[in-house]
């Protein structure tokens, strides 16, 4: 299976770090979910793959929470309310252009 993107939010995390609101970081991770079920990006069959999403406990970011990163870009987003989630999915995931205003930390995979 390939897949374009994966996608992991710390919305209700055990230490309450990042996201003291746990409600905030709920409603985040349920839009994400309907979102990339709506938009069809779960789908097999889709040019360029599935994305994948997952909710973790923590990230090591721990603030500015929800914080959501994305591979393979390695962009982690922060204050991932609902509302922005819906950008990011619709500007980042399926547009590939990034929403620099909102990034709080990059990371780069080392390939061997
Ligand atoms: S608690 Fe969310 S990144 Fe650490």
């Amino acid at each position: 299976m390939q897949v374009s993107h994966h996608l992991l939010l710390c919305a209700t995390p055990t230490k309450a770090l990042c996201c003291p609101d746990q409600a905030l970081g709920a409603a985040s991770w349920e839009t994400l979910k309907r979102l990339v079920r709506e938009l069809g990006l779960e789908d097999p069959t889709r040019p360029g793959g599935v994305v994948l999403r997952n909710k973790a406990d923590c990230l090591r970011i721990c603030t500015d929470g929800p914080v959501l990163l994305i591979w393979p870009e390695g962009i982690v987003y922060g204050g991932v309310t609902a509302d922005r989630v819906e950008r990011i999915v619709r500007e980042h995931v399926i547009g590939g252009r990034a929403i620099e205003a909102w990034i709080v930390r990059r990371y780069s995979l080392q390939r061997r």
